[in-house]
């Protein structure tokens, strides 16, 4: 039996100034279905997602929209909230950073880093950029032909930064350089995959420098507690939520919660690495809270070989691509291409080639096959698997790759292990052609160690593909609700009872043509 153990899984809350695209639902899909697998495994398990909504970038886009920053939040922010209800998205919780109790946890947070002598008042100057909300040196910017060092646009944005001058808080970053080496090298597996950590580790190594953690020029923020002239600096605002979301700086009932479910582990992009990796834990270990457990960093999701931004043009709806391939075809699509931690291209041949392969040919073709022969020659009803099936112990390894890689926070190599199974599934029918046979125990035999391989590769794909995996399920005459089966019971060869009725339905994912 598996420890129990409680799980606080976080998506990066995302800006309100574009509306839900590709990229963010790529890291909200990553985040459900590895919620989902530790729901499998009977673990408490808490999702968080939200939006962020302070700071420039978003009085601004408010502003170009004629609305006051509250107002203007107040229509972007439902529209994620939405788009994961359409993409089946089981979060736990939305967070806005605009609630209550958002601001009352980044007080709390602030003024715990501040009595503890790691904020202290400067004069700042230097180059913005806005898009990132982070100040750049000259060393970092890049010339419009990409050169490093040599020009005055923002690295990520190839945007032109700004000239800000004001007198700001700082966060003493610097003093944690040894802390946070020394802390890392004692939790070596707590940033993944490893090259990405590499990433962070180097940041460290290459010198920290304190950052700014408050504006007086910004109106759309959350005032310091101790001197309200200043509103905080957006990455402190927004770092916070995780906190906030789980009871931190709450006097109320919901306090106790954050004592369950605190340490956290992050899901996020390479591009805010520096934020979540350095910043974070320093600005955890100032205020003595335990640092996550976890950062596992995704890499982008391209489109024309660029990171999909409104400023690029390239924004994909995914709502429009449940139109085409349906909502599970997309959702395997994101969590299937391509390994967690690495770019991908979103193309749409890429989108319907791997949806014809994998769900049309392989999962949907398995099911079709299963539930025509057991309709023809068995009455329509199933029949128990063979305890010496050779396909047993297909199944037992299916589910031990794909446990360790859904543990290890690569979906596309669990699905990989899963599409095992469905092909020696698939292979084992075709060796033994039942269609060809007639009606009896032989037949019978075959058919009751595929349904109970399909039994097995409805609960082990539910977390990616949780509304085919019911609807196997069903057809299979399995009642209740797959998602409450409980690992590794439940995927132990020779559950699938004798006289299940078994019913064809339509194509679970009929072939798409380009
Ligand atoms: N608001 C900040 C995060 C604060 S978390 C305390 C932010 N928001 S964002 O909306 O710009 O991006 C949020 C996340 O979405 C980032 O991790 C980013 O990498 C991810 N994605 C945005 N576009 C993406 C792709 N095209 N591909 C994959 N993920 C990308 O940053």
């Amino acid at each position: 039996m598996q420890a129990v153990s409680r799980t606080y899984v976080t998506t990066p809350i995302y800006y309100v100034n574009a509306e839900p695209h590709l990229g963010h639902a790529y890291t909200t899909i990553i985040g459900d279905a590895i919620t989902r697998w530790s729901r499998l495994n009977g673990n408490p398990t808490k999702f968080l997602t939200g939006t962020d909504e302070h700071g420039l970038k978003i009085q601004q886009a408010a502003e170009a929209a004629g609305v006051t920053p509250q107002a203007f939040t107040d229509k972007i922010a439902p529209k994620f909230a939405a788009a994961w209800d359409k993409l089946n998205i089981a979060n736990d919780d939305f967070i806005r950073t605009t609630e209550r109790r958002h601001k009352d946890a980044v007080a709390e947070l602030l003024q715990r880093c501040y009595e503890a002598g790691d904020i202290e008042l400067d004069t700042f100057a230097g180059k913005y950029c806005v898009a990132c909300e982070e100040y750049y040196s000259d060393d970092e910017l890049v010339s419009v032909s990409g050169v490093v060092g040599e020009g005055e646009l923002c690295p990520i944005h190839q945007r032109p930064v700004e000239y800000f001058e004001e007198e700001n808080y700082f966060f003493r970053l610097s003093r944690f350089q040894d802390l946070l080496l020394d802390w890392y090298a004692k939790h070596p597996n707590a940033m993944t995959p490893e090259h990405r950590g590499n990433e962070a580790l180097g940041l460290i190594r290459s010198g920290l420098r304190d950052f700014s953690i408050s504006r007086t020029s910004l109106e759309w923020g959350i005032p310091l507690p101790w001197d309200p002239k200043h509103v905080t600096y957006v990455w402190f605002d927004a770092l916070t939520n995780y906190l906030a979301a789980v009871g931190f700086g709450s006097s109320g009932a919901d306090a106790a919660e954050y004592t369950d479910w605190w340490p956290p582990t992050h899901l996020i992009g390479k591009d805010i690495v520096r934020q979540h990796c350095v910043y974070w834990p320093a600005m955890l270990m100032s205020a003595g809270v335990e640092l996550p457990k976890r950062w596992a960093i995704g890499g982008w999701l391209l489109v024309g070989g660029e990171k999909i931004s409104k400023t690029s043009g390239n924004v994909v709806n995914p709502l429009d691509l449940i139109d085409d391939v349906g909502l599970d075809g997309f959702r395997y699509y994101v969590l299937a291409e391509t390994p967690y931690g690495s770019d991908g291209d979103f193309t749409y041949e890429g989108l319907v080639g791997r949806y014809n392969s994998d769900l049309a040919n392989n999962l949907g073709n398995l099911a079709a096959r299963i539930a025509t022969v057991v309709t023809k020659k068995c009455g329509g009803v199933g029949t128990a698997p063979d305890p010496d099936s050779p396909l047993a112990p297909a199944a037992a390894i299916a589910f031990t790759n794909s446990a360790a890689c859904w543990d290890e926070i690569q979906p596309s190599r669990a699905l990989e292990a899963t599409w095992g199974l469905i092909r020696a599934t698939n292979s084992h029918l075709e060796q033994n052609e039942p269609w060809k046979a007639e009606p009896g125990p032989d037949v019978d035999r075959v058919m009751g160690d595929a349904l109970e391989a399909l039994r097995i590769v409805a609960i082990l794909c539910s977390p990616a593909i949780p509304e085919t995996a019911q609807a196997v399920w069903e057809r299979i005459g399995m009642t209740g609700r797959v998602e409450e089966q409980r690992l590794p019971g439940a995927v132990a060869w020779g559950v699938y009872p004798a006289g299940n009725e078994v019913t064809k339905g339509g194509p679970l994912f009929p072939r798409i043509k380009l």
